[in-house]
């Protein structure tokens, strides 16, 4: 299995940005966590952050589309869209234009926090939603990803 982990726009300065809410861990010991993590599940790890809406998309078409004709569709995809959660309708129709399943994570519980955070562009075309588990919400979005496309291949 192959997933695709992408963070949004300002994840690159975990540990240093408002730890009080983010937590001080950064995001290369996250990721270093998915990759142990998806060891374990049988699923191969491919995360990079932007703070660039284009790119994300870019990076949502490249999953579904590959460019390389060698290359194989994603078997789904972990977001933190950041920001971008509240904003963007681009990402969202990016995210409907592959067909592939996705998981929307955040580190704090949106829906504890200012009201504008408790709407999300994003989550109508996604399998779910998890929020407020830390750097531990990725662990959790992506244990959630792979039992769901397991149970729909089998
Ligand atoms: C976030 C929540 C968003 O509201 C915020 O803009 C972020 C991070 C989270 O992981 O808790 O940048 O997605």
């Amino acid at each position: 299995l192959r997933v695709l982990v992408l963070h949004g726009p300002n994840l690159n300065l975990l540990g240093k940005r408002e730890p009080g809410v983010y937590g001080t861990r950064d995001l290369a010991s996250i990721e270093q966590e998915l990759i142990t993590v998806g060891r374990d599940l049988g699923a191969t790890i491919d995360s990079r952050q932007s703070n660039h809406e284009g790119v994300l998309i870019d990076w949502i078409h490249d999953a579904a589309y590959p460019k390389d004709p060698s290359g194989s569709r994603v078997d789904g995809i972990v977001i933190n869209p950041g920001a971008y959660t509240h904003t963007s309708i681009a990402i969202r129709d990016a995210i409907a234009a592959t067909n592939l399943p996705v998981v929307e994570v955040h580190l704090s519980n949106v829906h504890a926090r200012e009201p504008f955070r408790r709407r999300s562009m994003i989550t109508p075309v996604c399998v779910g939603v998890i929020a407020g588990f830390g750097p531990h919400s990725y662990a959790l979005g992506l244990r959630a990803l792979v039992g769901y496309v397991r149970a729909r291949v089998s």
